[in-house]
C-alpha cells in the first residue's frame, strides 16, 4: 500500500479525539461501531466477527466495548453488561480498580518505562513483596508482560537449573501459545497444527499423581531426563478441573524423590481466584518454580512473573542477561502489581473469593439439578467455575442468551461445552443472584426450543 501521509495523519488524529473525547455523539458511536467492524474485517482477522457472542448476538448492533468499573462494562452505544467473564481473570480486582488505576497514573508522570541501564525502584519493591507472600523459599522474580512469557522463563529456568531437558505436563493442560508453552498444552486443536514441538514432553492425565510417578520411573528406565513438572493448581482453560486434595502434596514428594523440580502454573489462579492467595496454597505445598500471571497487573496494566528459590536462582546470577525483556517490569507494570497486591490483601479478596465461590457453586448446583438433561455439571474452585452442558452448540446458545440479557460469561461458537465464570472477586451478592436468576430464565428459554 503506498503511504498516503495525509490520510493517515487526519485517520489517527480522528481517533486521537474519540480517545480523549468526554462526550461522543449517537452518529460518532454508530460510527465506531461500523468502522471497528470494517477493520476487523479488513486489517485484524474476520475469524473474531464470526464466533463471538457480542458480534452475532447483540439485537442488530455488534458490542463494541467502550468503558468499565467494577463488575460492569459498556459497550459504545451505552449497552451496560454485568461481567461474569472477568477477562478470563485478569478483572480480580474489578475493572479499573481506582486505587491501582491512580498508582499508575502517578507513575505515569514521573516515568513511563525504564532506561535498561539503571536501577529501578519498583522492579525491586515488587520483587521484595512478591517474595514476602510467596509459598515456601520463593524468592527472587523475573517479571515479563504475558503468562505464556512466565511459563517460558521458567522453562528455561528449570532445564538450566537441573541441566535436563524433558518435562511433564497434563492431558487439557494450558500453559500459552508461544512455542515453548505450547509444547507442553495438552490440547491437539492448538499444538496439532504446528508439530514438531518440543519433543521430550510427556503427557498424563491431570490429577493422577501416580501416572507421574510412573512417567519417571519410565524415564529413568530408559534414560530420558527430565527437568520438570508443569502443573496449574486448578486447571482453567481445561474449564475449572479441581485436582483430588492429595494429589499437590503426592506431586511435591514425587518431585523430590526422583529429583525433579515441580512448576505452578498460577498465572489464572494467582492473587485469590480460586479462594487463597496462590492455588497451592490450599495443599500447603510450596513448588520450585511458580508462574503468575492475568490478575497480577490488577487489571490494568499486562504484567506476569516466574520466581523461584535462591538456591535455583543462583544459575542466573553468573549471566543475568541470559534471560531478558525490554518490557518486563516496567515501572507502569510493577507500579499496577504493587498496588494489587496492596488491594488483595486490603480488602480481603481471597476470602471474598471462597465465600461467593461456595455460594454460587452452591446455587449452580441446584439450578443443574433442575436441569439436569443440559447441565451436566458444575465445578471449581473459588470463583474459577466451570458449567458443562450435554455440547458446545447448547453452551454457546446459553452464552449468547446470557449475553443478549446483559451478562458477559466465556464461550465462543467454536468452544462452548464448558463456559467459565470468573467474575471480579469482590463482586456483590446482588449481582450474583442477579446472574442466577438470568441465568435460570436463559436455561429455561434456550431449552424450550432445543
Ligand atoms: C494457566 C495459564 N498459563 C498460561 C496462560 C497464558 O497466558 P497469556 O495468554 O497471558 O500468555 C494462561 C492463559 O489463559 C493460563 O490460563
Amino acid at each position: 500500500m503506498s503511504l498516503n501521509r495525509k490520510k493517515i495523519i487526519d485517520e489517527s488524529q480522528k481517533w486521537l479525539d474519540i480517545i480523549s473525547s468526554k462526550k461522543l455523539s449517537e452518529h460518532t458511536r454508530r460510527q465506531i461501531v461500523s468502522e471497528t467492524l470494517d477493520n476487523f474485517e479488513g486489517y485484524y482477522n474476520k475469524g473474531f466477527l464470526e464466533y463471538r457472542k457480542s458480534v452475532t448476538e447483540s439485537d442488530g448492533f455488534a458490542a463494541v466495548e467502550w468503558n468499565g468499573s467494577g463488575s460492569y462494562f459498556m459497550d459504545v452505544l451505552g449497552r451496560k453488561y454485568l461481567d461474569l467473564l472477568g477477562g478470563f481473570g485478569i478483572y480480580s480486582a474489578g475493572i479499573r480498580h481506582p486505587k491501582i488505576v491512580k498508582a499508575v497514573r502517578d507513575q505515569l508522570k514521573r516515568m513511563s518505562l525504564s532506561s535498561q541501564e539503571l536501577l529501578d525502584p519498583l522492579r525491586g519493591a515488587l520483587s521484595e513483596i512478591l517474595g514476602e507472600i510467596s509459598p515456601g523459599d520463593l524468592q527472587y522474580c523475573f517479571f515479563i508482560n504475558n503468562g505464556t512469557d512466565a511459563v517460558e522463563g521458567a522453562m528455561k529456568l528449570a532445564r538450566l537449573y537441573t541441566g535436563k531437558s524433558g518435562f511433564i505436563s497434563f492431558i487439557k493442560g494450558f500453559h500459552g501459545k508461544s512455542y515453548g508453552s505450547l509444547s507442553l498444552m495438552g490440547k491437539a486443536e492448538f499444538r496439532a497444527p504446528f508439530e514438531p514441538l518440543l519433543q521430550d514432553v510427556y503427557f498424563v492425565p491431570y490429577g493422577d499423581a501416580n501416572a507421574v510417578e510412573q512417567e519417571l520411573q519410565r524415564a529413568k528406565m530408559v534414560g530420558f531426563d527430565i527437568a520438570g513438572v508443569m502443573v496449574e493448581p486448578v486447571q482453567g482453560e481445561a474449564g475449572a478441573i479441581v485436582p483430588p486434595d492429595d494429589f499437590f502434596p503426592k506431586l511435591r514428594k514425587i518431585c523430590d524423590r526422583y529429583g525433579v523440580l515441580l512448576i505452578a502454573d498460577e498465572v489464572q489462579t494467582c492473587l485469590g481466584r480460586t479462594g487463597k492467595l496462590f492455588g497451592v496454597n490450599h495443599w500447603d505445598v510450596a513448588p520450585d518454580i511458580m508462574c503468575l500471571g492475568k490478575a497480577l497487573g490488577g487489571g490494568v496494566m499486562p504484567l506476569s512473573a516466574f520466581m523461584s528459590t535462591p538456591k535455583i536462582w543462583k544459575v542466573l546470577e553468573p549471566n543475568p542477561f541470559i534471560h531478558s525483556s525490554t518490557f518486563g517490569g516496567n515501572p507502569l507494570a510493577c507500579a499496577a502489581g504493587i498496588a494489587a497486591i496492596n488491594v488483595t490483601l486490603n480488602e480481603n479478596l481471597p476470602d471474598k473469593a471462597a465465600k461467593s465461590g461456595k455460594y454460587l457453586i452452591g446455587e449452580l448446583k441446584k439450578i443443574q439439578k433442575e436441569n439436569e438433561d443440559f447441565l451436566i455439571d458444575v465445578r471449581g474452585l473459588g470463583l474459577l467455575i466451570g458449567l458443562e452442558f450435554i455440547d458446545s452448540e447448547f453452551g454457546y446458545a446459553i452464552a449468547a442468551g446470557l449475553f443478549k440479557r446483559g451478562i458477559l460469561v466465556a464461550g465462543t461458537l467454536l468452544n462452548s461445552k464448558t463456559i467459565r465464570i470468573e467474575p471480579a472477586l469482590n463482586i456483590s451478592k446482588k449481582s450474583l443472584d442477579y446472574f442466577l436468576e438470568v441465568f435460570r430464565q436463559t436455561i429455561k428459554s434456550v431449552k424450550k426450543g432445543w
